[in-house]
Order: C-alpha cells, then sequence, then structure tokens
C-alpha cells in the first residue's frame, strides 16, 4: 500500500512530505518535482507569496544514485520567507510572546473552529497549518506518483472549465490539445474566448475587493480496466478518488463523469453502451458518461473528474465576525490573499490524483520494484487482450 503524510506551518521552516511503500527502481530527480511545482505557482488572480516564493525540493531519503529504493521518500520544501518569521513562528519558548496572537477568526477559515477545538487562544496556531500552502508539499508527493505511472503510459491532464460562474463553451478539442493550451494559458483553461471573459471577471472581483472561485476537470488517460474494486466501500476507485480531491482545501464538490448532469437524464441517455472490435479485440465504449469508473473500477476509458472550489475566504472588502477576546464585531482583517486560485488547485487536483491511481497501480500490480510491477502488468494486459 501507498501512503504519505505531510508536516509543515505555512510560515514555519518549511514543509516536509513522506512517501511510503513507494516501489524500487523508479527514476526520480528533484528537477522532475520542480517543474510541477512551477506550475502550481503561476495563474492570473494570485497573490503577493507566489512572486517572493519560488518552491524547490530537496530529496532526503529514499532515493540513490538517481533511482528509489523502495524505502520511504523524504521529500523537503523550504520556506523561503522563514528568515521574517523565525521569531513569530519559533520551535523554542524563547521568543514566546514577541508577536501578538491572532484573535480575529475570518469567515470561510479553519480559524474559530479550529481555535475552540485544539483550546487555543493564537488563531495562529491553526492558520499556519489550514492554509493551503500545504498543497505544495502535495503537488511534489504527486510529481513522483506521475513519475511511476509515466512507466506505464498513464497521464494526468487538468484544465479550468469554469471560474466565477464563466464557462468554457462545449470543446471538440483532443485531449492532447486541451493539454497543449491549458498549460500555455494564464487560467489553465483550453477556451481562449472564455479566458478573456474569466480574466475580465477577476479584474472586477479584484476591483470590488472580492474573490471568486470555479471548477476545474481532471482527465486520466491509458488506464488498465480493473484499478479499484467493486467488494469494499473503501476499495472503490471513484469513493477515493473523491476524498482525494475534496481533501484540497476549500474544494466543496466534486463530479465524476456525467456527475450531477446524470441525474436529470434518462437511463438510456447515460448509461455507455459496449461495443466489442473484432479486429482489434477490445471492448469499448462510444461515449463516456461514467467518466472511466464502473462499480469502483476503472473499465479502460479515461477517468474524468470535475471539482467545484469555492471563492477564495480572505477578502480585501472585509467580512463581518467576532473578536474571541472582547467578543465585540469587527471587520475581517485583510491579509495578503490570492482572489482566484482555481489554476493553481487544478494542478493540486492532479497531484491527489496521481497518488491514488499510482496507489491503486501498486495494489494491482504489487510493488516492492518497478521490475515485478511491469512484469505483472504485463502478464495481465495479456490476459485482458486475450479474453
Ligand atoms: C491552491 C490554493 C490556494 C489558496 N489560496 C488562498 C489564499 O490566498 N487566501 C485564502 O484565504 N484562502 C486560500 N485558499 C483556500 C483556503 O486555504 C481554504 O478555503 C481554507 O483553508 C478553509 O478550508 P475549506 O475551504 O476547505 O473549508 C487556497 C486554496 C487552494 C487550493
Amino acid at each position: 500500500m501507498l501512503r504519505y503524510l505531510t508536516a509543515g506551518e505555512s510560515h514555519g521552516q518549511g514543509l516536509i512530505g513522506i512517501i511510503d511503500g513507494y516501489p524500487g527502481g523508479v527514476k526520480i530527480s528533484a528537477d522532475d518535482i520542480d517543474k510541477e511545482l512551477a506550475r502550481r505557482q503561476v495563474g492570473y488572480g494570485r497573490g503577493g507569496r507566489m512572486l517572493i516564493e519560488k518552491d524547490g525540493v530537496e530529496i532526503l531519503s529514499g532515493v540513490r544514485w538517481g533511482k528509489t529504493l523502495g524505502s520511504p521518500i523524504c521529500l523537503q520544501i523550504r520556506n523561503k520567507d522563514w528568515s521574517n518569521w523565525e521569531k513569530a513562528m519559533s520551535i523554542s519558548s524563547e521568543y514566546e510572546g514577541s508577536v501578538s496572537p491572532v484573535t480575529r477568526p475570518r469567515p470561510g477559515h479553519a480559524d474559530l473552529s479550529g481555535l475552540i477545538k485544539y483550546g487555543h487562544d493564537d488563531i495562529r496556531n491553526i492558520l499556519e497549518r489550514a492554509s493551503a500552502r500545504e498543497t505544495a508539499i502535495r503537488v511534489a508527493i504527486g510529481a513522483v506518483c506521475k513519475l511511476l505511472l509515466r512507466e506505464f503510459n498513464i497521464e494526468i491532464i487538468s484544465h479550468v472549465t469554469e471560474i466565477g460562474g464563466v464557462g468554457i463553451n462545449k470543446m471538440v478539442l483532443k485531449l492532447g490539445e486541451i493539454q497543449k493550451k491549458a498549460e500555455a494559458s494564464l487560467l489553465r483553461c483550453a477556451d481562449k474566448g472564455a479566458e478573456k471573459r474569466m480574466i475580465k471577471k477577476i479584474d472586477s472581483a479584484k476591483r470590488n475587493g472580492d474573490s471568486l472561485g470555479g471548477v476545474f476537470e481532471i482527465i486520466v488517460t491509458n488506464l488498465p480496466i480493473g484499478l479499484g474494486s467493486h467488494t469494499q466501500w473503501d476499495r472503490k476507485l471513484n469513493a477515493r478518488l473523491s476524498f482525494a480531491i475534496m481533501s484540497i482545501q476549500a474544494i466543496k464538490g466534486v463530479e465524476i463523469g456525467l456527475g450531477f448532469e446524470a441525474a436529470r437524464r434518462l437511463g438510456s441517455d447515460v448509461h455507455d453502451e459496449i461495443f466489442y472490435d473484432k479486429r482489434n479485440k477490445k471492448f469499448y465504449r462510444k461515449t463516456n458518461n461514467a467518466g472511466g469508473i464502473e462499480g469502483g473500477m476503472t473499465n479502460g476509458e479515461n477517468i474524468i473528474i470535475r471539482a467545484a472550489m469555492k471563492p477564495i475566504p480572505t477578502l480585501m472588502k472585509p467580512l463581518k465576525s467576532v473578536d474571541i477576546v472582547t467578543k465585540r464585531p469587527f471587520l475581517a482583517s485583510v491579509e495578503r490573499s490570492d482572489v482566484c486560485a482555481v489554476p493553481a488547485a487544478a494542478v493540486v487536483g492532479e497531484a491527489v490524483v496521481a497518488f491514488e491511481i499510482a496507489n491503486a497501480m501498486i495494489e494491482k500490480f504489487g510493488g516492492d520494484s518497478l521490475i515485478e510491477m511491469k512484469r505483472n502488468y504485463n502478464s495481465y494486459m495479456k490476459y485482458v487482450r486475450g479474453i
């Protein structure tokens, strides 16, 4: 089983990620991971922090001479801003009280519930960990998982389909084109016209001190049939993917395939009919309304997932809240913040999906070494082709 943990505060020394159960023999370098980290940091509508920090990873363990060992892989991203926070975020008690506690909980954040739950009197003790800064290390972990998936030609792409209610037009683009256009776009949006309208919407929200959310779509290609399982609730791949996506800060909804639209249609207009291609000895479907998963298992079609992100909760136009000490109302204080982070969230989405697919691949094909996995994979694919 593949698993991971992350640690680190937003303004602490840095972020740590440990991946356990990753097979040996996979080529990996810090550069591969840094490319993914850079993708998370771009996007129209991002705030000041993205300008001061360019993330870079250090691989601390689990890799020797450019290949994974099969032992836990430890990754570190240092926070470049640490020198400005050494006292405020000091591990030792030496600097206790050197900065004032944060006593004003921001609506839409973990601030108030976290403070009450953990018995703190300084909201900083909560906001530092609740912050989406943590997603940087998840992108690094996802990058490591993508390297394993690439060994099996499995690719994961994402694009933004909606921002603040402005959606893309129905597209007839091939996946490669969507990927190329999304990668070149300021908003990871493959529809140029929609991108323009989205930028206008972001500019207007910014002028009004407001923020925006949106929707992104993730597509996973070249999957073998049978990842995940129908046999137990926590083995269903659709459930595992939804959990992973919902664990991203600010994500409030997930759809697979047609998603909510399926609830509005007749069955005959939803379910993907099955055909057989005699020449290529292959079952196939002409539609993919199921989004590549039936009964909790991959069916060989592309996985298609969409996620809804709420608007960024820190607004320049302050929202009402109550000071936890004085119990008096105030208008939530304004900090440096993103106006819209949907493109970045899409990259985080790719990362958490990469982890889930890598885990399902290891579960199905055994994972002590890449060679062992490939042997099992090849023999299974031969069996599938021979059906
Ligand atoms: C990539 C990304 C960037 C984010 N940037 C900000 C930000 O700059 N300011 C902010 O208030 N929230 C930001 N958020 C959202 C908050 O982290 C999130 O809404 C908050 O922690 C509360 O969690 P919840 O929305 O999941 O309930 C961001 C989320 C993501 C995924």
